[in-house]
């Protein structure tokens, strides 16, 4: 045993999580232990303490963190002792047909569904006979891990560890649904429905991709003035009537966005991505909704005029090879992360960050230890 450490832990999905002493495996082969610095509240995190999601527990929660490696398992090379590594929520199988094409963000056979380590194993113990699952293989949100040496990326130094554990979720997931998985082109419009880490990281994107107008929507004021400060060009508070907001978007688009990103997950603003769509126009879907909700829309004017949507899993990531490049774009100024992160909360404050983010209230909130 590594010894024992401080982890939000839900027990029952639905409920209250909880800050629990757990006891830390020791790292085997293939394997490190990573000390926490930070671990962003994402909504994804959300989605699993209310039960939106099927999940196993008991699990020890968070897939979006950085730190440093503290210990290697036999035969690892990399990363070393001392590196900052971002973690990875997604570990590729290597063999499913995705993989074997090298569409590695598509796997769905990814041992890190298995919220365990490589062999089943977990991480963290209760006592001898009961473990504690990890979350997506990573479990960010504890003051040590320990998890497949695949799944720790080393970053550049002087990476900030806020900045670092974004690049571990919302920072690769927005970023990289402009450039990677729509790889937008450069004087495209754009609009963003829903800033908060994961919409704002899309409007940074866009503004890497030079678009000409990225128009930033969300229902609550602050939103836009964060958005505001990373880039976009326009802005756009949303009503409860759909349409009316689609109009507006219109009038601002010259008749529509090129590309709609769709970044909170719910049938209503899936439906006002797809209609707010002019003819040619893509709707890049990257908000999660529960599990089993559906959205429609009218087909013949989407077929008629062209439209498509698309699915967008973690940016189309390559972790390996994009975290890196979007910590060494943190560094020269290009993507301003830490404007993303509104409030650093302890271990202890997890249940009021998700309280917070039910009412939309901060951008990101990050956990430091
Ligand atoms: N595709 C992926 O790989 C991936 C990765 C990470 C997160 N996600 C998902 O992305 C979504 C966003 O995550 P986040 O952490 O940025 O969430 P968040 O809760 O921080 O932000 C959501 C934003 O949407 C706004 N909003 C909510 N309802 C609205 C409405 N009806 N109209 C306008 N604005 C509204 C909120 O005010 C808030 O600013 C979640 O569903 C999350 O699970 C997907
Ligand atoms: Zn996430
Ligand atoms: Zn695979």
């Amino acid at each position: 045993m590594s010894g024992s450490v401080r982890a939000v832990v839900l027990e029952q999905v639905g409920r209250p999580a909880v800050v629990r002493e757990l006891e830390l495996i020791e790292p085997r082969a293939g394997e490190v232990r990573v000390r926490m610095l930070a671990s962003g509240v994402c909504h994804s995190d959300l989605h699993v303490r209310d039960g939106e999601w099927d999940r196993p527990t008991p699990i020890v929660m968070g897939h979006e963190g950085a730190g440093v490696v503290e210990a290697v398992g036999p035969g690892v090379t990399s990363p070393r002792v001392g590196e900052l590594v971002a973690l990875s929520w997604l570990i590729p199988c290597g063999v499913c047909r995705s993989c074997r094409r090298g569409r590695i963000w598509e796997c769905p056979d990814s041992p890190s569904y298995g919220h365990t380590l490589l062999d089943g194993e977990t991480a963290f113990r209760i006592d001898r006979s009961s473990g504690v699952r990890s979350y997506c293989a990573i479990a960010t949100m504890a003051e040590a891990s320990v998890v497949p040496a695949a799944a720790a990326i080393p970053l550049p130094d002087g990476v900030d560890p806020g900045a670092a554990a974004l690049i571990g979720c919302c920072v690769t997931t927005g970023v990289g649904a402009v450039l990677r998985t729509a790889a937008v082109p450069a004087g495209s419009s754009v609009a963003v429905i829903g800033l908060g880490g994961v919409g704002l990281s899309v409007v940074m994107g866009a503004v890497l991709a030079e678009a000409s107008r990225i128009v930033a929507i969300d229902r609550l004021s602050a939103k836009l003035d964060a958005a505001r400060s990373v880039g976009a060009t326009d802005t756009l508070l949303a009503g409860e009537d759909a349409a009316e907001t689609a109009a507006t978007l219109g009038d601002l688009t010259d008749g529509g966005p090129d590309y709609v990103f769709e970044a909170i997950g719910r049938p209503s603003t899936v439906e006002l991505a797809i209609s707010a769509l002019p003819v040619g126009g893509t709707a890049v879907l990257v908000g999660m909704t529960p599990i089993g909700e559906r959205a429609s829309f009218e087909v013949f004017p989407f077929v008629d005029g062209a439209r498509r949507i698309i699915g967008s899993n973690y940016g189309s990531a390559e972790p390996a090879i994009d975290f890196p490049r979007y910590a060494a774009w943190t560094l020269e100024g290009k993507l301003p992360v830490d404007r993303l992160i509104d409030r650093r909360i302890g271990i202890e404050d997890v249940e009021d960050a998700f309280d917070q983010m039910r009412q939309g209230r901060y951008v990101r909130q990050v956990i430091t230890f």
